[in-house]
Parts: C-alpha cells; sequence; structure tokens
C-alpha cells in the first residue's frame, strides 16, 4: 500500500504503533508530557528573562544522565534531551518494523526539518543544506568554489582541524595559497580583530575562512563585522561555527555571512550525524555541488549540497525535536543562561591568582567554551581531578608552543552554578598544591 503523501506526521506516529507492543497514549504522551513542563515553567516564569535556580534544575530533570554525571564538555559532544531521544527510537522503529514506510514515508518530511532548521536561524529553506557534520559542510563549499592558482584565502591561528584540512587539499589540487592570519591568545576587542584581518588582504586574496566559535580558546568572532569588511573588499566569507547552533542566538541574515557550517550534536541536543550547512542565497551559483546523483544540474538551492544516496531520515526527525525542544525554552534565554554561568565562571577564575584566562571576558566575544592555564599546575590534572573527584567531564586543549595549551570547560543549560564552582574549587586546590 503507497502511503499517501498528505498523511499527517500524527496520523502516521498512530500507524505506525498500531500493532505495536507500547500502547499508543503512552508514546504519545511521552514528549507531550515534557513539553507541557517546559511550558509551565515558562508561565511561571514569565517575568523573568533570565530564571535561574528552579526553572533549570527543571530543565536538567529532561536529561536522563548517568547516576552523578556532570558533563562539562558538551563542546566535543553533548546529550541529547529526552524528547529528541524518544523521536529519534520512534523513527528507527520504522526501518525495524516496516523499512517500506523507511524509504517511502520519512523522506517526505525532509522540507519541513530543512524549513525549521532555516526559521531557527533566520535563513530560508533555499539556503539550508542538510549534511552530517561541520567538518562535511566545510569540505563540500572548499571543494566546490573555483578557486584557482595565484588566488589567497585567509584562515586564523585558531583553526580546527576539519577546517584546516580541506583548505590543505583545495592548495594541493588548485594551487590556492592558504595564508594564516595571527591573532593573539587574549585577543580582547572587534577592533583589533577585524584590524588584523584587514592588514592581511591583499589584491590576490578571495575569502577568509574562519572559525566563529573558537575551539581552543573560546572566543567568538566577530562575525557582522567581519563579513562587513570581506564584503567591503569583495571578498567572500566563510565561518566554522561548530558549536554555534544551540549555543548562540543565531541570525543569518544579520550576520551577513556567505557560508556557515554547524554541528548541532554539541550544544543543540540532536544525535551525531546530522549538520547544517547554510549558503547565502547570492552566492549559491559559486559552489558546484560534491556528493550528487540525477537532479545535480538542475537544483538551483542550497539542496544541491545535500550528500546524495540513501539517508538516515530518523536523525532527521529528531534535529527536527532538537529544534523544538530549544524553541520550546527559547533561544535567547538558551544564550544567556550559557552566558551567565560562563561568566561566574571567567568571574571566579579571574580572582584566583595563578590563572590565565584565554576567553574574552566579553559577553560579545565568548559564550559557552572557556578556556584557561594554571601556573604551576598541568591542565590534565584537573581533568583527571574533577573526574574523580564529582564524575564532571571537562578536556584540555590547545598547545604549548603557542601559549593556549590548558583546560577548556563548556557552561550548558543543564548544568548550574553548583558545578560551576566544582571546577573553581578543583582549580584552587590544584593551584594549592602546585599539582
Ligand atoms: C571549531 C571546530 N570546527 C570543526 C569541528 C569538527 O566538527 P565535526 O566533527 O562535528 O565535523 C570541531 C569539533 O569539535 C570544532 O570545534
Amino acid at each position: 500500500m503507497n502511503v499517501p503523501s498528505s498523511l499527517s506526521r500524527r496520523e502516521f506516529a498512530k500507524r505506525l504503533l498500531a500493532g505495536s507492543a507500547v500502547s499508543l497514549s503512552a508514546l504519545e504522551g511521552l514528549n507531550a508530557g515534557i513539553y507541557q513542563k517546559v511550558t509551565a515553567l515558562n508561565q511561571k516564569y514569565l517575568e523573568d528573562e533570565a530564571p535561574d535556580g528552579v526553572y533549570w534544575e527543571e530543565i536538567r530533570g529532561l536529561y536522563d544522565f548517568e547516576d552523578r554525571f556532570i558533563m562539562m564538555n558538551n563542546g566535543t559532544l553533548g546529550p541529547m534531551p529526552k524528547p529528541v531521544f524518544n523521536t529519534l527510537t520512534r523513527y528507527f522503529r520504522v526501518q525495524m518494523t516496516n523499512p517500506y514506510d523507511g524509504y517511502n514515508y520519512l523522506p517526505t518530511f525532509r522540507e519541513a526539518v530543512r524549513a525549521k532548521l532555516a526559521a531557527f536561524i533566520n535563513a530560508s529553506p533555499e539556503e539550508v543544506a542538510l549534511t552530517s557534520n561541520t567538518t562535511e559542510g566545510l569540505n563540500l563549499v572548499i571543494n566546490g568554489l573555483d578557486l584557482k592558482e595565484g588566488d589567497d584565502v585567509l584562515i586564523s591561528n585558531f583553526e580546527h582541524p576539519g577546517h584546516i584540512g580541506p583548505w590543505k587539499l583545495k592548495e594541493k589540487r588548485a594551487g590556492v595559497k592558504v595564508k594564516e592570519v595571527a591573532l593573539g591568545v587574549t585577543t580582547k576587542s572587534v577592533d583589533e580583530i577585524v584590524g588584523t584581518f584587514a592588514a592581511a588582504i591583499t589584491p590576490r586574496t578571495r575569502m577568509i575562512s574562519i572559525s566563529h566559535t573558537v575551539f581552543i580558546t573560546g572566543l567568538i568572532m566577530p562575525l557582522k563585522e567581519l563579513s562587513r569588511l570581506a564584503h567591503d573588499k569583495g571578498l567572500l566569507i566563510m565561518a566554522d561555527s561548530a558549536h554555534g547552533i544551540g549555543m548562540l542566538d543565531l541570525d543569518m541574515n544579520a550576520l551577513g555571512i556567505d557560508f556557515f557550517a554547524s554541528s548541532p550534536y554539541k550544544w543543540l541536543g540532536a544525535p551525531t550525524g546530522v549538520g547544517l550547512l547554510y549558503v547565502k542565497k547570492e552566492v549559491l551559483d559559486k559552489v558546484w555541488p560534491t556528493i550528487v546523483s540525477s537532479g545535480w544540474d538542475s537544483t538551483k538551492v542550497a539542496a544541491k549540497l545535500d550528500p546524495q544516496g540513501q539517508r538516515t531520515d530518523a536523525l532527521l526527525f529528531a534535529l527536527d525535536e532538537a529544534l523544538n525542544f530549544q524553541n520550546r525554552i527559547g533561544k535567547s534565554r538558551i544564550e544567556r543562561r550559557i552566558k551567565v554561568l560562563a561568566g561566574r565562571l571567567k568571574q571566579e577564575l579571574a580572582k584566583t591568582p595563578g590563572v590565565k584566562l584565554h576567553t574574552p571576558v566579553d559577553p560579545y566575544l565568548s559564550a559557552g567554551l572557556t578556556a584557561f592555564s594554571m601556573t604551576g599546575a598541568e591542565p590534565a590534572k584537573l581533568v583527571d581531578y574533577l573526574r574523580e573527584k564529582y564524575n564532571l567531564v571537562v578536556r584540555t586543549a590547545g598547545s604549548s608552543s603557542a601559549g593556549t595549551y590548558g583546560v577548556r570547560v563548556s557552561t550548558p543549560i543543564y548544568i548550574s552554578t553548583k558545578e560551576v564552582d566544582m571546577v573553581v574549587e578543583g582549580v584552587r586546590t590544584l593551584l594549592a598544591h602546585k599539582a
């Protein structure tokens, strides 16, 4: 039996569950109950734009961590909140119980997910490609651009291997020159960053390609100002924003960026395997698709960059649910909470003799990643101490040769000031013992 394309998602969910061992009401109620809780919390705290304490304790209850496990490295990989996991497993059931619907029905919702993702970042659906991760998005753009021998591209000294690698490949294959612009470890102002890039532009420069969310120092690059600089000089600009979605209240229109890649499984709560690639309408025709099937030459929107072949649609349903979850709480409230927690951490670290902050204090130039080093204390020792004492996960980051070797702490919405204080206690204890 063919599934009519008009079948609503709700009707389909009912069909899916007919005959299954789990009762329909139990499964339908699963996520609805969770969202009712968030709505009730929102109403309770309507007056308060940055509710603390009870609100966020309740939000934490919507995750299913192991006993006492505290994840403060979701900058590498974040947890899925319960509704996202419920949805993911529900749609993986389709392949188990009825693969026919897996290829006939599930793909019909792809465009709805694309549209929701586009709205979430204030872009149009024509500007959004559904990738697997940030690395893939960056590769698709770099590989697809017609750059040639004699063209220069500017990157910074803080780039991730997933961003440097495809540029090095392009350098080898196309003769493009990739130039590293050196920013200071404790860069503190928008003018300093924009001025450093402006000074590096030559008549050969074609593009600025930079990290938005610097994984080593936690710096948030001033994309809006850098986009303005790039466009004033007739250059393209791309942002590696692996951590951006779910951490920052993103607005592609306001940022003015040409290309933007992000990984929703760090801060947004989506499962691994889904990624965002934004391509501004005006530059769509500058990028060739890479992983194609039929239709590559007729598709004129960003979907032409979607890697072709059978896709894992259950992941897209889960991404959709992660967007629902964040929308229900509110993007600006999330960004604000993340910055409040990071602000407290930075304030306490700044008061601690022997600590050197690598992350700017300015909330315009920083968000959920905080990095620092300690004079006389080993970063790896702090990672071990926090794991052993509190079952709390952070990571080391950076390199000694660049003066950036230290500890990186993520402050997502499911942690509280109590856990921030555990990190501070660890730092002070190690410094007291010069560990
Ligand atoms: C700044 C930055 N870019 C790129 C990546 C690669 O992301 P992914 O593995 O999701 O492609 C990361 C991973 O943490 C990152 O921090």
